[in-house]
């Protein structure tokens, strides 16, 4: 399996909502490792664009080096997530280049290019063709003033930046003038029917069939693949002055990444790519870029004889505190900020405990947050070993027992692993979760009706202590495998306590007689402080 998350911007931070869709595709890498299966996990920095060469401009550095200080600031935020890649790239990269200019000229042979003449909106001053958010004027329909270039944020209009009135580009102050241009676009529309029956093949969420649905009965246009010098980004092989547009050589670095990986691994590209591989290919994206991953890359694939995506897993966005996440709302929250103050794996099991397989929108709810992770990671699951491991180390010498008080109980956590496989496998994490937290508390039960500790004070010596102390570690011991995937540092402090590594197959394996390691906490409560300051931190 080859699983890829949406490849981020150079120009910016990484926020929480980027952070989400990491987490959401980490999970699901990590099952599939966890269950024994090759999997990999791919991504890399999106580095190309108008933005990324404005933003450097006014940084006053080259691009290049921008987005390698800015590629390696992301790769730092997701490792402190516990994101695990087997290669993060560059889409400005060497691989990249070679793909894209490889992909373009079967593109090009295969009679999927043409080309023609486009006017377009162009800054005199500055030299520079003007995307949409680069023009301001004032509103056609109700005049107000300093809009966008498409549409009004008063009264919602929408338009062509030609109608504005007093238009102006928002890099020199100067009134864009029309200038045509030559532009060559990838065929789209001869690939409508392969992609009806991609579409069709059941491997998409219900509402991405849909939309895609819509967009081919709509009926499809040919795709401007070509953008104008000054441009950060590979020029096109025979067209000097044009570049491919970032959207193009984006999702090639996916394969990009592939390359470089297989180059450091001595494993075989074509294994991942061929037309015909068993190899699946998932990738896991945001709502708003669905059009790229689910028309024109899939069609882009096809024109250069590749393999098409298995699954796309269409996530919705993350909101904060009921509200979209915004700098002037003073709620948006980096990823980096939350390192400073809070455990990875509070977050990731937040996540957990709210994503579903559908395309729909995720709020962390700080306070929810807090009382979610205190009451399920700390109250129902790492204080069974607190209360179990430290009983032993006082009174067992810390060794566990081959003859555990409720054989019943244990077998019943080791049933339960397949229905939590089960909706790992379909990403219904929220249901995974809450399966596993009934568990807990069936676990939580057990020991409160049993009381170990009284045992404890009375006969020390009494076999049933280590028995009963054994179970409510197996207990535990399972739900930390199952929780794996999800949190896993935790995970490894868990595994250094009960001397194993943990794998699926381990639901079936017990504990036995085993010596465990010198107690250490596992997971500290959260600091409701730490959290408010953290949306403090936001503005
Ligand atoms: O929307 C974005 O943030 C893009 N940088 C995602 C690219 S995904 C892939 F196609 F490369
Ligand atoms: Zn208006």
């Amino acid at each position: 399996m080859l699983v890829t998350s949406a490849l981020p911007y150079a120009n910016g931070p990484l926020h929480l909502g980027h952070i989400l869709e990491g987490i959401q595709a980490d999970i699901w890498a990590r099952f599939q490792r966890l269950r024994g299966h090759d999997c990999i996990y791919l991504c890399a920095d999106d580095a190309h664009g108008t933005a990324i060469m404005l933003s450097a401009e006014a940084q006053k550095q080259s691009p290049e080096a921008l987005i390698e200080a800015m590629r390696e600031s992301h790769l730092a935020d997701l490792q402190g997530f516990g994101i695990h890649f087997d290669c993060y790239h560059s889409t400005h990269s060497n691989e990249n280049r070679y793909h894209a200019e490889r992909i373009y000229r079967l593109c090009q042979e295969r009679d999927h290019i043409a080309e023609r003449d486009v006017v377009q909106a162009y800054d005199p001053q500055r030299g520079l063709f003007l995307a949409d958010r680069l023009i301001r004027g004032d509103c056609p329909r109700c005049g107000a003033s300093d809009q966008y270039g498409d549409h009004c944020e008063r009264c919602g209009a929408s338009y062509a930046p030609a109608e504005l009135l007093r238009a102006r580009s928002t890099l020199s102050g100067a009134e864009p003038i029309d200038k045509s241009s030559r532009h060559l676009f990838f065929r789209l529309p001869q690939f409508a029917d392969s992609l009806r029956e991609w579409v069709e093949a059941d491997h998409l969420q219900a509402p991405v069939a849909a939309k895609l649905r819509e967009w081919l009965d709509a009926g499809l246009k040919e795709w401007d693949i070509s953008r104008d010098a000054p441009y950060f980004g590979f020029e096109i092989p025979d067209a000097p002055g044009k570049y491919f547009y970032v959207w193009l050589d984006a999702p090639i670095g996916y394969m990009a990444s592939c390359q470089r990986y297989c180059d450091e691994q001595g494993r075989d590209f074509e294994d991942y790519w061929a037309r015909e591989t068993d190899i699946e290919l998932h990738h896991f994206i945001g709502k708003d870029i669905i059009n790229f991953h689910g028309l024109f890359w899939p069609a882009l694939l096809e024109a250069a004889g590749h393999r098409r995506p298995s699954s796309l897993h269409v996530h919705g966005f993350l909101g904060v505190n009921g509200e979209k996440m915004s700098k002037s709302r003073g709620n948006f929250l980096l990823a980096s900020d939350y390192l400073q103050r809070l455990d990875s794996d509070y977050l990731r099991y937040y996540f957990a405990a709210r994503l579903g397989a559908e395309v729909e929108d995720i709020d962390l709810n700080l306070s929810d947050f807090a009382q979610r992770v205190n009451a399920d990671l700390v109250g129902k699951t790492v204080n069974l070993a607190s209360r179990t491991a430290r009983l032993l180390e006082r009174h067992c010498q810390s060794r566990t027992s081959t003859t555990p008080a409720d054989v019943g109980l244990i077998d019943a956590f080791t049933t339960a692993g397949e229905i939590i496989a089960g909706h790992y496998e379909a990403r219904r994490y929220s249901r995974a979760m809450r399966e596993i937290m009934r568990l807990a508390d069936d676990a939580n039960r057990f020991i409160d009706q049993h009381k170990p500790w009284e045992l404890a004070r009375a006969t020390p010596n009494d076999p049933r202590l280590r028995a009963q102390c054994t179970t409510g570690l197996e207990l535990f011991r399972l739900l930390m495998l199952y929780l794996k995937p999800v949190v896993p540092t935790l995970a490894e402090r868990s595994e250094a306590l009960l001397g194993e590594t943990l794998d699926w197959a381990g639901h079936e394996r017990r504990l036995g007689e085993r010596q465990l390691t010198a107690f250490q906490p596992l997971l500290q409560r959260i600091d409701a402080d730490d959290c408010a300051a953290l949306i403090q931190q936001g503005g």
